[in-house]
């Protein structure tokens, strides 16, 4: 097992990596050591019913600690009881509890490099968040989900007026709770077709007040919730959103309104963007995209270049990277300042050690499959697969990547029983 050792990360930037392992200094919030940033993944670890940060969380990120990342993100954390993604969310609406969220940002503290840092992503599913977990969706407009999924997703209701507003503060609140707690920063998740990324849709939102109807209506919950952040949190916090370069989605939210959105938050006081793409109706953020584009490892690298024209805040590009050279490429060309990682790191915690060691690192996931599609579509096995490693590392052990399909699904019916059968997440 690799020991902590703290040290001068200026010394350890291999010669094949220089871009990649380069300190920097994100918009004045404090320099990370490397360009490795560990994207949101939820953990689905909560006790159903409590949906509290527990053991689990600090033995995993105490893991991903030792890996040695720039900046760590947690997995969503919701911010309201009556609408959670899954099950095992973690939930943070106010002080009760506290003290998990402090031993949460403590575990990761205590272990990790100094010059690594630990922000909260806080979310809210709107529609995508199953039937049985959410009978009585809400969403910026009455408009289903489509392509099989009304099967698992119940129609949802148009939020009224004091519902956004409240959405609005509940993000606030929990930002400055993270804060509080003494965490480093706060990521507001508004890509993947969850409630934010519904209202930025000119096909998931046709409202016709304020928060819809033209693009800066449809970006106005947005820019009022990163208005509502600031002023809870101050200067010093940092701030990220992450976005969708495209929903890829007909009559949906594409890549002109994606710069425009980059332009008009980049004036909100943000400190840095994720990039990323999709939803649940079309999850391209983990790959449903053409060939080629998988083949190059960065899904989403062209958008980010675009974008760098048009702002001077920091871009992490996410998806995609299976290798330390398309990780270093990317840098290198100054389309991107940091590289997200997801299911890599699932796999390899202590992906950038490796990838500093060695010229040739490649960290390759696949896509288990049991042979039977609709077993696999149901149990939704690609993902379980990557949450099976998680809980793996939340229960003290090693990931195990070589684990059988048969195993996973398994694994999942033991976790989450008559659950594992109903769609968590994409
Ligand atoms: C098990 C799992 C859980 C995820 N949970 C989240 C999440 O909570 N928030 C989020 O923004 N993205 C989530 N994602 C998407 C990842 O952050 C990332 O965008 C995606 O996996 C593509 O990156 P990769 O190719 O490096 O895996 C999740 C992905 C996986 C595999």
């Amino acid at each position: 097992m690799l020991k902590k050792q703290k040290y001068d990360s200026a010394k350890t930037v291999p010669d094949h990596a220089p871009n990649l392992f380069n300190p920097f200094d994100v918009n004045g919030k404090g320099t990370v050591r490397n360009r490795i940033f560990k994207a949101a993944m939820s953990e689905v670890l909560a006790d159903i019913g409590d949906n509290l940060p527990n053991e689990k969380h600090y033995r995993l990120y105490r893991r991903w600690a030792r890996g040695g990342c720039g900046i760590m993100l947690s997995g969503n954390v919701m911010i309201d009881k009556s609408a959670l993604a899954e099950p095992g969310n973690v939930l943070l609406e106010d002080k009760s509890h506290f003290d998990r969220f402090v031993a949460w940002a403590d575990a990761v503290r205590e272990t990790a490099y100094p010059d690594t840092q630990f922000w909260m992503q806080l979310n809210h599913p709107g529609k995508q968040t199953n039937k049985f977990l959410t009978p009585h969706p809400v969403a910026p407009s009455a408009i289903p989900l489509r392509q099989g999924l009304e099967k698992m997703f119940a129609p949802p209701r148009a939020m009224e007026g004091h519902e956004i507003h409240d959405a609005i503060k509940r993000f606030a609140t929990a930002s400055r709770l993270s804060q509080e707690a003494g965490w480093d920063g706060v990521q507001i998740h508004c890509a993947h077709g969850y409630l934010i990324s519904q209202f930025l849709s000119s096909y998931q939102n046709q409202r016709t007040d304020e928060w819809g109807g033209n693009p800066e209506n449809r970006r106005r919950f947005l820019v009022e919730i990163c208005r509502e952040v600031r002023a809870q949190v101050g200067e010093t916090y940092a701030l990220s959103v992450k976005v969708n370069s495209s929903d890829f989605q007909k009559g949906g939210f594409g890549d002109e309104e994606a710069y425009e959105l980059i332009e008009v938050l980049s004036g909100e006081g943000v400190d840095l963007f994720e990039i990323s793409g999709g939803n649940y109706e079309g999850p391209a953020m983990l790959g449903a995209l053409h060939d080629s584009t998988r083949k190059r490892e960065a899904y989403f690298l062209e958008f980010a270049a675009e974008a760098r024209k048009r702002t001077n805040v920091p871009i992490a590009v996410t998806g995609g990277f299976r290798s330390v050279k398309a990780m270093e490429d990317a840098v290198a060309t100054g389309a991107t300042d940091f590289v997200g990682l997801g299911r890599p790191l699932t796999l390899d915690p202590d992906l950038p050690h490796h990838a500093a060691a060695d010229d040739g690192y490649v960290r390759d996931v696949g896509s288990p499959t049991t042979g039977f599609k609709s077993l696999d579509d149901m149990i939704m096995l690609d993902g379980a697969y990557y949450e099976t490693q998680i809980g793996l590392m939340g229960r003290g052990k090693k990931p195990k990547p070589e684990i059988s399909a048969w195993r996973t699904v398994w694994e999942i019916i033991m976790s989450l029983g008559m659950m594992a059968f109903k769609k968590r997440r994409a």
